[in-house]
């Protein structure tokens, strides 16, 4: 924890929340905010020793939350993630996100409670500078694992993540699925889902190297949209059979967003996220340019078409998209990522934390939803999905005080010359994008400040979740 929780007033901004923008100061004592309105150090309930940050010009927006990243995970086995939750945490708060909901995963014969207790351990021990929560992984669960999922939501974790793509690897299948899911229903955890038909993509993946195609785009050709729209049909078809709530990551293509807009019609309580390089990035990336540069955007889904794009900003302001995360999972380029052999060996994520404040802001700039709809997919819904609302994603009386003050006067260049992650590399290399964030504060205390994380300011604490209670749509 802090030293001494802060007492400050930030000063004069335009605050920024899912109901709308207005001009207010923010009071903060003891890591919580006390009140909106005009302060004054010294008067009324205001302690004298208050700092006065100003934010004249700027806007105040809740700090983001993040749900879904990939920090000191391991991947095939033995291959782990470029950043850990130092620097991960860094790159978050460089870029605004103040809590980050990440993964555990039980080893082979480990209980759930005990995965979760060396996880907690092991990121605490790594001291970050964001608040954090986990979603608990899970494979192909036995009996007594299913029976141990009742116990998580008393231990902070009210969601579980499984895969429907990476066969022999994380790949669950539908009776394991259906199964999680009923255990999660009874529980009333959200069942996060990676909606990729594993067994398709293998095979088309055995198909075009047998003819020869070794090169990255491959890694696109061979996992089309339609791999992606069956198994979001078939996670909400589970999901309606076992009456849980599904949350469908990373959604990609206008393919896989019409499923969910059939199983929201027909009942089905599904919620999605897309995340910030489907938005940026499209399928030439991977075409006709050296392995070294189509390495840089290899994930899953793969991106996809201009038009795919278009359709993804559309979904995230009328729906049905509801939360914008960065699926943060970045590989060395000079090492892990794999850029020699085909297409099959190279490690599949991006980097993005630290950036996905910065694109859906973006976002605003360019017309595709209004500010208060930006809070709302990158703070206020996964706050409330992940149980956590309105203490996270939320400026009101009795929120944490994490705050980002960013100068819509000023622009930035995306770069991993000045970046806070580990990676070696950006995929967003040299793009310049609307505003600047100044300020960021963590429970009232500034944890990054003019292009610096502060260095004695590592107190992100575990996020004991709740089960989600307020509807999507709805603000404090
Ligand atoms: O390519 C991706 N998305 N890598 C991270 C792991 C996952 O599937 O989310
Ligand atoms: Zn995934
Ligand atoms: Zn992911």
């Amino acid at each position: 924890m802090f030293s001494r929780p802060r007492r400050c007033i930030v000063r004069g901004g335009e605050v920024v929340t899912a109901a709308g923008v207005v001009r207010s100061d923010v009071l903060v004592v003891d890591g919580v905010v006390a009140g909106l309105g005009s302060f004054e150090p010294g008067h009324d309930e205001v302690p004298a020793d208050a700092e006065v940050i100003d934010a004249h010009g700027s806007y105040v927006l809740p700090g983001g939350v993040d749900f879904h990243t990939h920090l000191d995970s391991v991947f095939r086995g033995s291959i782990r993630t470029a950043d850990d939750f130092a620097s991960g945490t860094a790159a978050a708060v460089a870029g605004g996100t103040t809590t980050i909901v990440d993964f555990c995963r039980a080893e082979a014969g480990q209980s759930l409670a005990d995965a979760l207790a060396d996880w907690r351990e092991r990121v605490a021990a790594q001291r970050p500078w964001a608040d954090y929560g986990a979603h608990m992984v899970l494979v192909q669960p036995d009996a007594e694992t299913l029976e141990q999922l009742s116990g998580l939501p008393d231990l902070g974790v009210t969601s579980v993540k499984m895969y429907l793509a990476y066969p022999g690897q994380m790949m669950s299948d539908d009776e394991a699925l259906l199964r999680a899911m009923q255990s999660a229903a009874e529980s009333d955890m959200l069942v996060l889902v990676h909606a990729e038909n594993g067994h398709a993509i293998k095979v088309l993946v055995g198909d075009a190297l047998a003819a020869g195609h070794t090169e990255p785009d491959w890694h696109g050709k061979t996992r089309p949209p339609m791999t992606e729209a069956e198994a979001v049909m078939r996670a909400s078809v589970l999901a309606r059979l076992s009456g849980t709530r599904l949350y469908i990551v990373h959604v990609s293509s206008s393919e896989a967003l019409a499923e969910i807009e059939r199983a929201r019609a027909a009942g089905t309580q599904i919620f999605a996220e897309t995340c910030s390089h489907y938005l940026v990035f499209d399928e030439s990336m991977l075409e006709g340019v050296p392995r070294e540069i189509a390495a840089r955007f290899v994930c899953s889904p793969p991106t996809r078409s201009l038009e795919d794009q278009t359709e993804l900003w559309g979904a995230l302001d009328s729906g049905p998209l509801d939360v914008l995360s960065s699926d943060h999972c970045p590989f060395a380029l000079h090492g892990e990522k794999i850029v020699e052999g085909d297409f099959t060996h190279i490690l599949n994520g991006l980097p993005g934390v630290e950036q996905r404040m910065a694109i859906a802001y973006q976002g605003v700039v360019d017309g595709h939803y209004t500010l208060a709809r930006m809070v709302e997919i990158a703070s206020s819904n996964p706050a409330k999905l992940a149980g956590l609302y309105p203490r996270k994603g939320e400026i009101a009386v009795g929120s944490d005080a994490d705050l980002v003050i960013l100068d819509p006067r000023q622009s930035s260049i995306l770069s991993a010359s000045t970046h806070h992650s580990a990676a070696d590399y950006l995929p967003y290399e040299g793009m310049e994008v609307s505003g600047r964030v100044r300020q960021v504060l963590l429970r009232g205390e500034t944890v990054f400040f003019d292009g610096a994380v502060l260095q004695n300011q590592r107190a992100g604490a575990y996020l004991h979740r709740s089960t989600p209670s307020h509807p999507l749509g709805e603000t404090k």
